[in-house]
């Protein structure tokens, strides 16, 4: 059996799908693992490191793609129209498509799998269940964008992060408010105040307090009945109230003025990122901060926040650089590829060469197929039949 690692064709993607330590697990695994030239560059991996761990390069990209089974990516593939090649027409019939497909950002594209007979598979959809949490590509990316965001916004500072106290006088330390306490957040939180700055953050979600504190975060959050059912089954939060927005949009008017950072992480599966940091709150900052949406292609929780911009309004600079993971590429492709691996690895029989065995009725198969056999499957999807 095949498996294909074709080099990201999408805009601003540097990640790679697998890494030499991955293909020796394929390879181990009874797999043939064929690597697009130049696959890996970006994420620090030349051809050769995956030629010494078994891997053919190969150049021609039709011939990447032949007879594959397997087709491991980071985004989902061109269609027609939407480069200069059309790549989901070059993924064999039956192939298996794993990739972050991101179908609430692209529906129809979904209807495209179904029509290639392509199973395609997202994997931003693995279930948060113990048994995948080694899978969970959102957790390994997110915790990487969060670490970066506040490099990022460090970067455009003008000052100091920690506190100094020398001869010629006192730099007082960065007060730095999260904005969504998710996995992202978190890793925001755990990275700002290893650089000495003061840190609070808010959710909507109550068990983020505990998590906040124990990294040594201030919480901060609108004191309603309503938080009780702020979170979903599966972890995640819900869309708010007015009221409760009106009352989020007061607290956080409040603690922003005082702020020398904001990084903004908060996001509602399948729905444009809420609102947050109006227009009005950015002017009550102080000249010098610095604003990080890490939600700038949902929507944006900033509303001066530009995609792939770092804008300057009133001397407040938001940041709003594109796919935040692949600013951080070798350990974002090397925590992907792991998660891809963990993935796969329960589908395979080894026993004589490798086979895929696959159990559509496995909750996780079942969270993430989104198209087999020529038909559209996932629920969420059916409209785009
Ligand atoms: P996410 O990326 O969807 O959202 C980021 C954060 O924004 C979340 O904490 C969310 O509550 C928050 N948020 C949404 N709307 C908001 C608003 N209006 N105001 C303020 N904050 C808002 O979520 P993420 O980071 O992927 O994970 C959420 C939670 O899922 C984690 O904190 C954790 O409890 C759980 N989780 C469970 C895992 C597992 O059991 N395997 C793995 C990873 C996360």
């Amino acid at each position: 059996m095949k498996i294909a690692v074709p080099k990201e064709r999408r805009d601003h993607e540097r990640r790679v799908a697998a890494t030499p330590d991955t293909v020796k697990k394929y390879i181990a695994m009874g797999f043939d693992v064929v690597v697009e030239s130049g696959a890996g560059l970006s994420s620090q991996l030349p051809d050769e490191l995956y030629q010494a761990a078994g891997a053919r390069i190969e150049v021609d990209i039709a011939a990447l793609y032949a007879h594959a089974d397997v087709v491991l990516k980071v985004q989902r593939p061109l269609l027609s129209g939407e480069g200069d090649l059309d790549e989901l027409a070059l993924i064999p019939r039956g192939a298996l498509l794993l990739a972050m497909l991101s179908p609430y950002a692209a529906p129809a594209s979904v209807s495209s799998y179904a029509g290639a007979d392509v199973t395609a598979m997202a994997l931003e959809f693995v279930p948060r269940i113990t048994r995948a949490q080694s899978m969970d590509v959102l957790s390994s990316q997110s915790n990487l964008a969060g670490y970066r965001a506040v490099l990022d916004a460090v970067y455009e500072y003008g000052r100091a992060m920690p506190m100094m106290m020398t001869a010629a006088g006192t730099v007082a330390p960065a007060k730095v408010m999260v904005l969504g306490a998710g996995v992202a957040g978190l890793q925001a939180i755990a990275t700002a105040k290893r650089l000495g700055a003061i840190v609070s953050a808010t959710d909507v979600r109550p068990a983020a307090k505990e998590q906040v504190e124990s990294l040594g975060g201030r919480f901060v959050m609108v004191d309603s009945e309503e938080v009780k059912e702020a979170e979903t089954a599966g972890g995640y939060a819900k869309e708010m109230s007015d009221e409760f927005k009106r009352q989020q949009a007061a607290l956080v008017a409040e603690t922003i003025k005082s702020q020398d950072i904001v990084i903004c992480t908060a996001l509602i599966p399948g729905r444009k990122a809420p609102v947050l940091v109006t227009d009005e709150m950015v002017a009550s900052m102080r000249p010098g901060s610095i604003i990080v949406d890490l939600a700038v292609e949902q929507g944006g929780n900033c509303t001066a926040s530009r995609p792939g911009e770092v804008v300057e309004v009133g001397g407040v600079k938001v940041v709003g650089h594109f796919n935040v993971p692949s600013r951080i590429a070798a350990d974002a492709s090397a925590l992907y590829a792991k998660n891809l691996l963990n993935y796969l690895t329960p589908l395979v029989n080894s026993e004589a060469g490798a086979s895929l065995r696959l159990d559509f009725e496995d909750q996780i198969l079942a969270a993430t197929t989104l198209t087999r056999d020529g038909q559209v499957v996932h629920p969420a999807f059916a409209d785009h039949k």
